[in-house]
């Protein structure tokens, strides 16, 4: 056992849509003491210390969080983030695809997903939906890495084989449906990963390919699913033009089987109140990624109009079309969409979006999101403010919203002190820092 002293913040229902308030949904445990198991499991949660013989460590005056969960990344896209002056289809060609062939190589694909991985952690990210490239070693080296960082990770290798370039294209719908099953065979299930079927978007696969996809989801329910939709105008129109006979963007999914209740689709920002309803019924998720629809010049997601439709949202970076692995900077930015249309999103609705309200999205509330006893201790713990401006903000705050509302605005990984993977600390600030001022040197 070991014991963890800081503010302690989790949701324990989904707070309503405006309320600063959430009584019953918020709770926030100020000084309390975190509990964990030897099995790396939160064993409980308290006001005074614990026994004298238990281990601690006191972050008193620190604020302690679930690790976040982004719901929708790319682990060959670290370097792609910031490539300028191009909207969807034009940096995927330019920028996106060119990075991506390099993960062909084996040590490229292992390199590259340990990077990431140690990234997502250094941010304050646990547990992640994750696209890596069409390569079978690309999906084989990111479940390798989270397996040994002991991560909740949901992936599968991408399918891809029309308009993309060589060295990005499966050979046949047979060649990649052998490298599915086979991942799905090794990974499925295995410690904490899922296979995701992961189909880029509709333009990329041929209706061969979205057919034998939409076979191994429907042949398997426990399986996840994770694509791109309506996410620019040109790439809608795009779409229609392959797929005359859909409905819709959507709909070309929902055809051959890939809308379900695990299937998470990144973007979502041009759909109908069919498609939402459509959304509401298979109980998929739509996966927001604020940072990326601003960067990419993509449009306004409609939060609003899915909770219209009782349809799920959960939070996401799209990394390398996002500009940062920051959830803050990501909940942030979904402010600032939100404002730009007349909304306002409250620091719960977007805090449990990105903890509680994924893991629900996802089937994974008994293991991940919350504070509760028997969940597994994926947790984090940051700094309240770290520079005058900030600490000067902080200290200005009246209540408990604006407090953590000023937080999520102006707090980035730079306030993460350390993150904790079933119990085990996989991330420390204080030696990251020492590992850079050594470098610099
Ligand atoms: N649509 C198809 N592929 C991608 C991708 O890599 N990033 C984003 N943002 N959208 C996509
Ligand atoms: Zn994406």
């Amino acid at each position: 056992m070991k014991a963890y002293r800081a503010d302690l913040l989790d949701f324990q229902r989904t707070p309503a849509w405006g309320d600063t308030l959430a009584e019953g949904a918020v709770r926030f445990r100020a000084d309390h003491w975190l509990l964990v198991d030897g099995d790396g499991r939160i064993a409980g949660v308290q006001p005074q210390p614990p026994d004298p013989g238990i281990e601690r460590e006191d972050w008193r005056g620190h604020l302690l969080l679930p690790g976040f969960i982004d719901t929708h990344v790319h682990s060959s896209q670290v370097g792609v983030m910031a490539s300028y002056g191009t909207a969807l289809l034009d940096w995927l060609n330019n920028y996106t695809f060119p990075a991506e062939r390099a993960w062909a190589d084996p040590e490229v694909a292992a390199q590259g997903s340990a990077h990431f991985l140690d990234a997502l952690l250094a941010h304050g990210t646990t547990a992640a939906v994750v696209f890596p490239t069409v390569h079978k070693g690309s999906a084989e080296a990111l479940f390798q890495a989270a397996d040994e960082r002991q991560m909740r990770v949901i992936a599968g290798k991408v399918l891809m084989d029309r308009h993309a370039p060589e060295g990005l294209r499966d050979l046949s719908a047979s060649q990649a449906e052998r490298d599915c099953i086979d991942l799905i065979d090794r990974w499925h299930g295995r410690g904490r990963a899922s296979y995701a079927i992961t189909v880029r978007f509709a333009p990329t696969s041929t209706p061969e390919q979205l057919a034998m996809a939409g076979a191994l989801c429907r042949a398997n329910e426990t399986l996840y699913m994770q694509t791109h939709v309506a996410e620019n105008r040109d790439e809608v129109k795009w779409v229609g033009e392959l797929f005359p006979h859909a409905r819709s963007y959507l709909d070309v999914y929902a055809r051959v089987g890939l809308l379900h209740r695990r299937s998470v689709l990144a973007h979502g920002i041009w759909l109908d109140a069919e498609d939402r309803a459509a959304l509401r019924h298979a109980g998929a998720q739509i996966a927001f990624c604020p940072s990326s629809n601003l960067f990419l010049g993509s449009g306004l997601f409609d939060w609003p109009a899915m909770l219209g439709a009782d349809a799920a949202v959960s939070m996401a970076s799209d990394v390398g079309g996002g500009t940062s692995l920051s959830m803050q900077r990501t909940l942030s930015d979904g402010y600032k969409v939100l404002a730009l249309a007349g909304h306002k999103l409250t620091a719960w609705t977007a805090l449990h979006a990105a903890t509680r309200g994924a893991a629900q999205a996802l089937l994974l509330a008994d293991e991940i999101g919350t504070l509760e006893p028997g969940r597994l201790a994926d947790f984090t713990v940051w700094r309240w403010a770290a520079t005058p401006v900030d600490t000067e903000r902080q200290r200005l705050a009246r209540d408990l919203h604006e407090k953590v509302f000023a937080w999520m605005t102006l707090a980035d990984e730079r306030h993460l002190r350390a993150t904790w993977v079933a119990g085990r600390k996989r991330f420390d600030a204080t030696n990251e820092n020492a590992k850079t001022t050594t470098r610099a040197h």
